[in-house]
């Protein structure tokens, strides 16, 4: 039986294909149930349409309220069936109250080791910071923004002469080879999938 899971967006989703991909691996354990979309023109939702997944924009600024929003999500995962939400690249901070309705079934990826670089502008404040290793994580989503326990990490080299631009392009490789993995680990440990494949991939 594979686990239906809800993704959550607002942009490119890159990482969003990357799971879409792992689904439809023979044996991966999610199926993909519903893509929601806080913008109307994210490229993710073609990628969505494109495998033939529901997908929905929810927009902010049609609600009055953020308590108002997050309920209109809440009752278009549980339409859909989903059990476990994966956030991938949704740039909305959820309320307290969303939040708790999904802990320990909501996971978020974030692209730095944390808990170093919480929030946004990760690449260039790990090159302002002059660290040599960056990475990416994936961890549940709590209240408290990016503080989660941590589900699996990936690790990369920061090069000499780096720009965050170069950094982000390496750190989302990354984040494509753990947010399957990470995933799997969750909702079926013991699978193949949900096996350490690589090296540089750091997890429970
Ligand atoms: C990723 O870097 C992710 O870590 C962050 O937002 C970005 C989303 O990229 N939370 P994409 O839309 O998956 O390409």
């Amino acid at each position: 039986m594979k686990k239906p899971i809800a993704v959550l967006i607002s942009g490119s989703g890159s990482n969003l294909q990357a799971l879409i991909d792992a689904c439809a691996k023979p044996g991966y354990p999610a199926k993909i149930v519903l893509v929601i979309s806080s913008k109307d023109d994210a490229y993710g939702l073609k990628r969505a349409e494109a495998a033939h997944i529901p997908a929905q924009a929810i927009r902010y600024k049609d609600y009055p309220d953020r308590d108002a929003f997050d309920a209109a999500l809440h009752a278009a995962i549980l339409a859909s069936g989903a059990e476990v939400v994966c956030l991938a690249g949704f740039m909305r901070i959820l309320t307290a109250g969303f939040v708790e309705k999904w802990q320990g079934r909501m996971l978020n990826i974030h692209p730095s080791l944390l808990p170093l670089f919480k929030g946004t502008d990760t690449h260039k404040a790990a090159l302002l910071a002059g660290i040599k290793i960056h990475g990416c994580t994936v961890h549940y989503v709590t209240p408290e923004m990016d503080s989660g326990p941590i589900i699996a990490q990936a690790a990369v080299r920061v090069m000499p002469g780096d720009t965050p631009q170069m950094l982000a392009a390496r750190v989302l490789e990354a984040e494509h080879l753990i947010y399957p993995l990470a995933l799997a680990r969750v909702i079926a440990p013991e699978s193949p999938q949900a096996a350490v494949s690589a090296t540089m991939v750091i997890g429970i």
